[in-house]
């Protein structure tokens, strides 16, 4: 395969070009940005980008979008609800927009790049002034341009599957990074909308990554994620000799404290040197985040995600095997077009079976322009609420079980913020990401501690530092 396309260092020297032009027409007169992001963790951190170049530009943040003179919405498409929430937002601007026409509203991300949503927006959203897909993220100076030199409605969709470098960033302060190694998705899977809006798979280069995490850690990051749709594709259309394992070793060889997670793994893709390297790499979290979705062949099948039940347990089985205290997280849908009430029992057996730390838990959601839009879907939504209801039962007592083990234990954490309960004023992480709420003496945020686990629920282990 050949190497993805990189946008030239011409055209991104032209967009900061833009850019001085924007910052010379609003930078010194206090002007403010609003962002809001729905969606998975690659979104959010497009909208670092985006706020990377807002910054530049001299927009001051704010969290408030009635102080704010740019609004913008990075939507998802994922769901319908996702969509449902983008319009709901958008459309409680009206009146925003009516006091103040000045206010540039802006919608980007997977919903901007859906010809049914554009057309939505085009007719109804006429507050929407700057609308901008994911491949077109990179031209936002020259399009934030255009809106502020008078063009009425600035509309790009267009763009290639391409990856640009060299564009500015601004991270949330703390302890936690996120840096994205590839974009894209070949994988389509029946029921999802990511590879329509997200496009194909496309790896960073190795050096663009390693430099980027260099950067995070001189910056004090500790806690990063790599991130990708599908990570375990890494490298793949480089035509390097080297896989998502090599990149792991790669980057654990970098000097300093700091933990890397990566997501989202799929398990035709994972294998037993994933686990290998992870259980050699120091600094490689023991922690996996590994969707199954459904724990019925049958509706595996349906789904494409060309493996079964059984590979799945089995790479569940070594990885636990080589790192016993591995923390397990995964993805499942619920009420697939053609689910049985049988399906659905395998997929309950799968979970007790493996006993995840963790479940995200989705009522599967009809999205147009996928194949199973068009499947028969013949059980009722209460049959489907139900089937969901009694998933998060199972997925209860299982979770409550493991948690009340990590009773008495002493673990390693990295303390990353403040917490509501004022006994346990501090929350922290393990590596494994379980979220912990600590006390004690001289705690400081961004730092590595070993506690004792005092007590424990649902949610939350509690811990006191250790002497
Ligand atoms: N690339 C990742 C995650 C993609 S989206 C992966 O392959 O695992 C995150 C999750 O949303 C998916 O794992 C899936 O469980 C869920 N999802 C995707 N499309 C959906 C749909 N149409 N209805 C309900 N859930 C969906
Ligand atoms: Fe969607 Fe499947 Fe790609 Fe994940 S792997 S983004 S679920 S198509
Ligand atoms: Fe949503 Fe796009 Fe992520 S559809 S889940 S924001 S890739």
């Amino acid at each position: 395969m050949s190497a993805p396309i990189m946008v030239s260092e011409q055209e991104i020297q032209n967009q900061y070009t833009y850019l001085d032009a924007v910052s010379r027409m609003i930078g010194g007169r206090g002007k403010r940005a609003y962002t809001h992001t729905f969606g998975c963790q690659q979104n959010e951190a497009d909208t670092e980008r985006i706020r990377g170049m807002l910054a530049e530009m001299g927009y001051e943040m704010t969290d408030s979008p009635e102080e704010a003179d740019f609004i913008l919405f990075n939507t998802c498409a994922v769901r319908e609800h996702a969509e449902d929430r983008a319009f709901g937002n958008i459309g409680a601007l009206r009146q925003l927009k009516k006091q103040r026409p000045d206010i540039i509203i802006a919608l980007c991300g997977c919903m901007a790049q859906q010809e049914k949503n554009v057309e939505k927006i085009k007719k109804s959203y006429p507050q929407v002034s700057l609308l901008f897909g994911t491949h077109a993220l990179w031209r936002f100076p020259s399009l934030l341009y255009r809106v502020l030199n008078g063009e009425k409605r600035v509309f790009d969709i267009g763009g290639e599957d391409d990856i640009a470098e060299g564009l500015p960033v601004l991270r949330e302060q703390g302890a936690k990074a996120w840096l994205s190694i590839m974009y894209g998705c070949n994988n389509f899977c029946t029921y999802c909308i990511v590879p329509y809006v997200r496009g194909r798979e496309r790896s960073r280069r190795p050096e663009d990554i390693e430099k980027e995490l260099r950067e995070l850690v001189a910056a004090g990051y500790k806690d990063i994620t790599l991130l990708g749709q599908n990570v375990n594709s890494y490298g793949k259309d480089l035509g390097l000799d080297m896989d998502f394992s090599d990149l792991l070793r790669r980057l654990n060889d970098v000097p300093g404290d700091f933990l890397l997670r990566f997501m989202t793994s799929h398990p035709k893709d994972a294998s037993p040197k994933l686990f290998d390297t992870m259980a050699d790499c120091p600094k490689i979290a023991k922690q996996l985040h590994l969707p199954f979705q459904s724990g019925s062949d049958a509706v595996l099948r349906r789904m494409n995600r060309r493996y079964t039940a059984e590979d799945y347990c089995k790479l569940i089985d070594y990885a636990r095997d080589r790192m016993p205290d591995i923390v397990l997280s995964s993805d499942i849908i619920v009420g697939f077009p053609g689910e049985r009430e049988e399906d659905f029992q395998q997929t309950l057996d799968l979970v007790r079976k493996v006993r995840f730390d963790l479940l995200f838990t989705f009522l599967y959601s009809k999205r147009s322009g996928t194949p199973a839009a068009e499947y028969d879907d013949p059980a009722t939504p209460e049959e489907k609420q139900d089937r969901f209801a009694r998933l998060l039962r199972a997925q209860d007592e299982i979770v409550a079980a493991r948690q009340a083990a990590y009773m008495g234990r002493t673990l390693r954490v990295l303390v990353d913020g403040a917490a509501k309960s004022p006994e346990h004023p501090f929350t922290a992480r393990t590596e494994g990401n379980l979220l912990v709420c600590v006390r004690g003496d001289g705690i400081q945020i961004g730092e590595f501690i070993e506690v004792d686990v005092e007590k424990t629920s649902l949610r939350c282990l509690f811990a006191v530092k250790k002497e």
